[in-house]
């Protein structure tokens, strides 16, 4: 038996017990005529003891010989320690060995297995087996399991089941690129990974399996950010004979299971907006509604002095910084800055100190007297002692400007507690959205999303006012979920393509499989799919998902620890059709 605890689970209580404990040498101290290792394992760390009176000559000169991370056997007796260590839960007691076996060397590791290490992120990630054994990575391996165990048990309980889907399939449009698989046997054609298993799950409708989950892998291949990984993990949900009611009731019960099991949190019910309301409030279809900053739209209050700035604008908006008033000139400058970066985008901004006495002093105080000024007060709802920020521009864009500022302030005073938990579901989402690219509408969600039936006549007349059976869920100010009710019929499904711009022989190329389907009675269904990565990170109280996998890929989409993607050989390539085979003499 290679052990009889782990080094996590030794208490006082079992002192005098025999046992046998395997692990890494997390640390050895050598004082010459005594030894202490640190030796760790998943569960923990238990100190073994080696000394002249108490071991064989033997004995204490192997234990002389460990290095860091030997992995090794000990068999001891578990004794009292002299001094404790009250900050492991094994600090009580260590173990007197009286047999170490040395199970495998180490070399000395490129940087330190401690909880703040000396490695930086490259070298972490060249050797991110040793990263997992450091406590930080090795324990938010163990919460994702947490959460997707979770997951497994609460919606198994629903009568879900979970079903495997292919992933050398089709592409899909998701709207990332496809990464493509070529074909051995079928030269010249080529797989595409899955960017979701959305027409699967919708054929598992088809195929009466009524409630359908899965924690799948899906490929997308697109840049990269601290939330996006080319490859990620869903929870793919589906049922039949349900509106969007009861897919939203469903699956917020599936996320206040998981924020009361793992974060002890309750949240009575979800908050929910509309897309439109979310872009007016927030500027941005994912709001982060822990804290207030709420946009105001100052148009009808600016427009009326010579301020040419504010007048040729499309839109005005403000929002009020709560004690934004303590800010002193450089920090607003700061943010004027801020904003100024190409990243963002913004021309300049406007502000407005709401002093305590009542009285207002802006940037603009050559324009708008201390009238407009209140007026603008009441509309971002600046209390004394606020500060108003205000940008202007086209409306997407300056939408978009004041959603990156509000964020940025959030950040800086520290009201984005990671601690807290805001969900929300934005519904009502617009059916197509313009893609100024290809000239073309795009569906929003995707092609099988529903539009709402009443909107379906403006197909033809206003198809961007077309909104859809969709809903994202939200939380902390991150798209967590999307999904939608779908079209389960195959004139309307025609339709939409039709819209999208697809000829006739196009969706019967790509899409023919579905219609066909759709002609053999499937029932209506709608569902959703959950980012496992990002729920994981964020109930974690992180917006970086890197480390919430156990091998992810760099910025540049790369595993630099396997060296992937890599060329591939000659032989290889001439294999599979990608390289023309050299002429033969
Ligand atoms: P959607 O494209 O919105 O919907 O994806 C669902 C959720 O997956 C997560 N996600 C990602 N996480 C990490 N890295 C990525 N590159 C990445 N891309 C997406 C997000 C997102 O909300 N088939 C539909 C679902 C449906 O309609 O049922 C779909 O895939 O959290």
């Amino acid at each position: 038996m290679y052990r009889t605890h782990n080094c996590g689970e030794l208490r006082i209580s079992d002192s005098e017990k025999e046992v046998s404990l395997c692990g890494w040498v997390h640390k050895p101290r050598d004082k010459g005529f005594m030894v202490w290792v640190d030796l760790r394992d998943r569960y923990g760390i238990t100190q073994l003891i080696f000394d002249e009176q108490r071991s064989t000559k033997k004995l204490l000169e192997k234990a002389k010989g460990l290095g860091r991370e030997f992995v090794i056997k000990i068999s001891g007796k578990v004794i009292e320690r002299s001094s404790k260590n009250p900050n492991i839960p094994t600090g009580d007691i260590e173990i007197l060995v009286s047999d170490l076996e040395i199970l495998n060397k180490s070399q000395t590791p490129p940087f330190t297995i401690e909880n703040n290490t000396d490695g930086g992120e490259e070298l972490r990630m060249k050797y991110r087996y040793l990263d997992i054994r450091r406590s930080p990575i090795k324990e938010k391996l163990i919460f994702r399991h947490k959460v997707s165990s979770e997951i497994r048990k609460y919606l198994t309980k629903l009568n879900f089941i979970d079903v495997e889907t292919p992933y050398l399939i089709k592409s899909t449009p998701e709207g990332a690129r496809d990464f493509v698989v070529p074909s051995r046997m079928n030269q010249g054609e080529f797989y595409a990974l899955p960017q979701s298993p959305q027409t699967f799950k919708q054929l598992l409708m088809v195929g009466g399996i009524d409630r359908y989950f899965q924690i799948v892998k899906c490929f997308r291949d697109e840049d990269l950010r601290a939330d996006r990984q080319p490859e990620f993990t869903q929870i793919d949900c589906e049922m039949s004979f349900v509106n969007q009611e009861e897919v939203l009731k469903t699956f917020e019960g599936l996320v206040k299971h998981l924020l009361s099991a793992i974060k002890k949190v309750s949240i009575e019910k979800f908050p929910r907006i509309t897309y439109m309301e979310a872009m007016s409030k927030y500027g941005c279809d994912k709001p982060d509604i822990r804290f207030g900053m709420e946009l105001g739209e100052l148009n009808d209050v600016s427009k009326h002095k010579d301020f040419t700035v504010f007048n040729t604008a499309e839109l005005i908006i403000g929002i009020a910084v709560p004690n934004g008033n303590s800010f002193t000139r450089k920090e607003i400058d700061n943010y004027t800055s801020w904003v100024r970066r190409p990243q963002i985008g913004a021309l300049g901004m406007v502000y407005v100190r709401c002093n305590d006495d009542g009285s207002f002093k802006s940037s603009v105080d050559k324009f708008y007297n201390q009238e407009d000024l209140s007026n603008w007060a009441k509309i971002t709802n600046a209390k004394n002692g606020d500060l108003i920020l205000i940008l202007s521009g086209k409306k997407h864009e300056v939408r978009a400007q004041m959603s990156a500022l509000r964020l940025e302030i959030a950040e800086n005073i520290n009201l984005r507690n990671p601690e807290e938990f805001a969900p929300l579901w934005v519904t009502d989402f617009p059916l197509l959205e313009w893609d100024e690219e290809s000239k073309k509408y795009h569906a929003m969600h995707h092609p099988f999303t529903s539009p709402k039936i009443e909107d379906i006549k403006l197909l033809e007349t206003n198809p961007k006012e077309v909104k859809a059976n969709a809903y994202d869920l939200v939380l902390n100010g991150n798209e967590i979920g999307g999904g939608s009710i779908r079209i389960h019929d195959k004139n309307i499904q025609s339709l939409m393509f039709k819209y999208l711009g697809f000829s006739k022989e196009e969706s019967e190329s790509q899409f023919g499989f579905l219609m066909n389907a759709f002609e053999y009675g499937a029932p209506p269904h709608g569902g959703i799919a959950l980012g496992l990565d990002r729920l994981v990170a964020i109930l974690d109280g992180s917006e970086s998902i890197k480390d919430y996998i156990a091998f992810p890929k760099n910025n540049s989409g790369k595993d630099i620890m396997i060296d992937a993607p890599s060329a591939l050989n000659k032989e290889q390539l001439e294999e599979l059709c990608l390289a023309l085979k050299e002429q033969s003499e």
